[in-house]
């Protein structure tokens, strides 16, 4: 029998996407398709004071031009029960008022995208201003505690006495670390092609809505849509087969897909909008940035005493959202004292949102950064301090762990990365002028499994069509679920046919929190189970198969046949089921719902990054020629598209070490180098050699597939393990991301 999960199977869309074949959301061709542009605020805060539309309105090729002043009114406020914020309503230009700069204050809709472009041009905007607050090193004296942390962490949690672990300790380190106002920037930008059918006066309600909608969430898309605009949930559908990424920025459903809806009906066309790459700097969310103290405390023997990791973001004036930038922190190291805290400081700037491991990936650059610094005042291995304080339990809920590997990673990258050729001096290591470099850091992630619907047929020419309102970012969603489904059925892999990216489809959640493929991964498993009941039900009742009489557990599945295990020549395919009982196909449909593992274990991927640094002394470039990754997350699904999520983590993380960093001009509340062009991601010559290693780790108690999440864990600790490496170069400790040049002058 052929198992294909934990196998490197190429991706089923592969070729679909580099034919061109597979249509992302702007690229569906609609008879018809008018274009709109949004047009953005030039302040920060306060009121539009008139708006001069009729220029745009006579330029040619124009169908609509709309603003504050004429859309219709829409739903402002959220249902009582709204539990996640992405199922918030999101009612654009229902006011005056500017809340940051780059906020749509209005659109034009034409013939062309040229047309919408030009006429957009000539709205003239004036503006009432307010004095914006933007400068962030001003506004620490204002940093509140927020309710709680996002993903319903708390804001803060104390352990023990921190002065008394201060005092205990041999050795302290008292250090602050920056990181700066990061952008997603996904290849594909935010688009959505709006389509209203069956639109009239007398029958209001019965108008349907469909959006080729570039979204990680279908589901919460279709919800916020329909209460936005009121009308009924089932009247609006959600499509979107193919992703270019969205790293967290595309789990909320943003102001330009309520736009496009607004300005197909207005127009009685379909309309595209694609938000341009300026416009996505301001309008669909950024990772905030971080001013964050860690107090470490060691006995001489590297025995933690205390860790205090105190956290300043910001949010936005109008909205809450709170980075939990120390969550990670409270579960890495054993500890008898420790405090972890959040504060935010308000900004008039957008909301900030959950970008790639929200969270780890900006704490965990203080947190490894700072162990490093202890290792050295200990003068000891960076290594051999996080196995000494490596915790037997979750230091901080008390539950036994459903595996940890943390240790095995250091020690077999270790081996494989060759760290005892480090000499641990400080710029002791050169390669003719350059500085050489290595550093490691920790990297963790939290496994989570959220319920998940899907629907599994067996169909009258024996393939299996899998369906789940899932979506697949790029990274692989349709290639795991063919893999889980044609295990279950055993069928070979062309013969599934995978359908996502509906909001028809049967229920899941975003893909976002790693928890992809092991959500959607267990309810396609479970629906085929069902399947799979069924048929062997169907032809132990059927006094015409040769297996009628048999119980489920005489019979078997491979290769799209039903056989008796005790005589195999016993059998028939799918196929003469379905064929000889007149079904078209056979139809399973469950609700999966994680199991109650999750309290009673403590569920977390974990990995180890070793950088190599090669710092030019006389111009403080660094570069990063060698970079190896190891982690441990259960069991595989598929180790090709789970190397590829390590190292484009990685990637990220060289990058937000080196390159990524978003200016705000404080007096207008503006991302100034908002594009590719000023805003640094790496490119090809950039990125030295990057290996990508898993660690085999049996994990029963996650879900059913035994695999953790690993979507986001190759960025947590990357750029810790960056930057130890570069002091380690050079002695220069770099506390402020990202390490330009100039830092190392
Ligand atoms: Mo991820 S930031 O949950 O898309």
């Amino acid at each position: 029998m052929s198992e294909l999960i934990g196998r490197p199977v190429d991706r089923v869309d592969g070729r679909l996407k580099v034919t061109g074949a597979a249509r992302y959301a702007a690229e569906f061709p609609l008879p018809n398709l008018a274009h709109a542009v949004a047009i953005q605020s030039m302040i920060a805060r306060g009121r539009i004071e008139s708006i001069d539309t009729r220029a745009a309105e006579k330029s040619p090729g124009v169908l609509a031009v709309i603003t504050h002043l004429n859309v219709p009114k829409l739903e402002t406020t959220d249902p009582p029960d709204v539990s996640e914020r992405w199922r918030r309503v999101v009612p654009v230009l229902q006011s005056d008022r500017i809340d940051h700069y780059g906020q749509h204050v209005g659109a034009v809709v034409a013939e062309t995208l040229e047309q919408a472009q030009h006429a957009a041009s000539l709205v003239r905007v004036t503006y009432a201003q307010e004095r914006p607050v933007l400068d962030w090193g001003a506004s620490l004296n204002r940093a509140y505690a927020p309710p709680q942390v996002n993903g319903n962490n708390p804001t803060d949690t104390r352990h023990g006495d921190i002065e008394w672990g201060l005092r205990e300790a041999d050795v302290t380190v008292d250090a602050t670390y920056t990181t700066p106002f990061e952008h997603h920037n996904p290849m594909e930008p935010h688009a959505t092609t709006a389509v209203w059918e069956g639109v009239s006066e007398a029958l209001p309600q019965e108008a349907r809505l469909t959006l080729y909608n570039s979204t990680q969430y279908p589901v919460a898309a279709q919800i916020v849509v329909a209460r936005t605009l009121g009308i009924p949930e089932q009247n609006v559908r959600i499509v979107n087969p193919f992703m270019g990424g969205g790293f967290g920025s595309k789990v909320a459903t943003r102001g330009h897909v309520i736009l496009a809806a607004i300005a197909a009906k207005q127009t009685n066309r379909p309309v595209k909008i694609a938000l341009g790459r300026q416009q996505m700097f301001t309008s669909v969310g950024h990772r905030t940035n971080t001013q964050q103290r860690v107090r470490l405390g060691a006995k001489g023997d590297g025995r933690l005493t205390v860790i205090a990791h105190e956290s300043i973001m910001h949010t936005s004036a109008f909205d809450e959202f709170a980075e939990q930038t120390g969550v990670a922190t409270r579960i890495m190291y054993e500890c008898p004292n420790s405090l972890v805290t959040h504060r935010l400081v308000r900004l008039n700037l957008p909301t900030p949102t959950i970008m790639r491991a929200p969270g780890e990936t900006p704490g965990s650059f203080a947190l490894e950064s700072a162990m490093d610094e202890l290792a050295y005042a200990l003068k000891m291995d960076p290594i051999a301090l996080r196995i000494r304080n490596e915790p037997a339990r979750d230091p901080e809920s008390g539950l036994p762990w459903s595996s940890r590997s943390l240790v095995e990673c250091f020690k077999q990258g270790a081996a494989s990365f060759g760290w005892e050729q480090r000499q641990p001096e400080p710029r002791s290591m050169r390669d003719g002028r350059y500085l050489i470099g290595y550093g490691v850091a920790s990297a963790t992630y939290p496994t989570r499994t959220r319920p998940a619907s899907a629907r599994v047929q067996v169909l009258a020419d024996g393939r299996v069509r899998v369906q789940i309102a899932a979506t697949d970012l790029g990274t692989g969603t349709y290639t795991i679920l063919t893999q889980v489904a044609a295990d279950a059925l055993s069928v070979a892999p062309d013969r599934v046919q995978v359908e996502i990216g509906d909001s028809n489809l049967p229920p899941a959640p975003p893909s976002g929190g790693s928890w992809g493929a092991a959500s959607f991964g267990s309810a396609v498993h479970q629906a085929c189970m069902a399947a799979r009941t069924k048929m062997l039900t169907l032809v132990s009742q059927d006094t015409r198969s040769p297996l009628k009489g048999l119980s489920d557990t005489d019979l078997e599945v491979r290769q799209g046949c039903i056989l008796s295990k005790q005589n195999s020549s016993l059998v028939e395919t799918y196929q003469e089921v379905l064929t000889r009982n007149n079904l078209k196909e056979l139809t399973a449909e469950v609700d999966f719902q994680p199991g109650a593992a999750a309290k009673k274990y403590s569920m977390h991927a974990f990995g180890a990054h070793f950088a190599q640094v090669r710092v030019d002394p006389d111009t403080g470039e660094v570069r990063v020629p060698r970079f190896l990754s190891i982690h441990a997350a259960g069991r595989i699904l598929n180790p090709k598209t789970a190397r590829s999520q390590i190292v484009g983590g990685v990637v990220w993380g060289i990058s937000m070490a080196l390159h990524e960093e978003t200016h705000v001009d404080t007096r207008y509340g503006h991302f100034v180098n908002h594009d590719l062009g000023e805003y640094h991601v790496p490119v090809n010559a950039d990125i030295g050699d990057i290996e990508a290693f898993f660690i085999a780790e049996n994990d029963p108690h996650v879900n059913p597939l035994g695999s953790k999440g690993i979507g986001e864990i190759g960025i947590v600790g990357a750029a810790a393990a960056v930057a130890n490496a570069v002091y380690h170069a050079t002695g220069e400790r770099i506390r402020d991301l990202p390490i330009t040049p100039d830092k190392l002058l």
